[in-house]
């Protein structure tokens, strides 16, 4: 059964939601975490921010070009429960963690999105596999922190 404009629509509204909600809460760790060793996290989360601002932003272009409207903050539902604010700020490991299963989740619904429109919707699973290629990019980047994080 081929896919329907819907389907695709529902996928692409869901990624931008992810993407929102990645860059309030990259943006409060960026600030909240507190020590020496959370200078250098907090600069990567700082500059992250950017760039999924930026995968939000194409996809919500792309829910346009296909006739769809992009949401606004009362139709967003926010889910992310591994980085949410620590009570010790000083825990960049436990940071650097939910990092790594935000990305993880993104990769996942790309994963989903490229599957979906595969033989149907080659620019959205052009897009798709862009930002795929862009949050496998950042899970090896903090992979590497926490692997430097976690020495013994
Ligand atoms: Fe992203
Ligand atoms: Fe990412």
């Amino acid at each position: 059964m081929a896919v329907t404009r819907e389907q695709i629509l529902d996928a692409l509204c869901k990624a931008y939601n992810m993407e929102l909600e990645t860059v309030t809460n990259y943006l409060a760790n960026s600030i909240n975490l507190d020590g020496v060793r959370a200078d250098f996290i907090k600069q990567a989360l700082a500059a992250d921010i950017q760039g999924e601002l930026g995968h939000a932003t194409q996809l919500g272009k792309r829910i346009k070009q296909l006739g769809g409207i992009v949401p606004g903050s009362l139709a967003l539902k926010m889910t992310q429960k591994s980085l949410q604010p620590r009570e010790d700020t000083t825990d960049v490991v436990d940071v650097i963690r939910g990092v790594l299963e935000a990305e993880e989740e993104a990769i996942n619904h790309y994963r989903t999105l490229i599957k979906l429109t595969d033989g149907e919707d080659y620019v959205t699973q052009d897009l798709a596999i862009t930002l795929l290629a862009d949050e496998e990019g950042h899970r090896q980047q903090f992979q590497g922190y926490l692997k430097e994080y976690t020495k013994k």
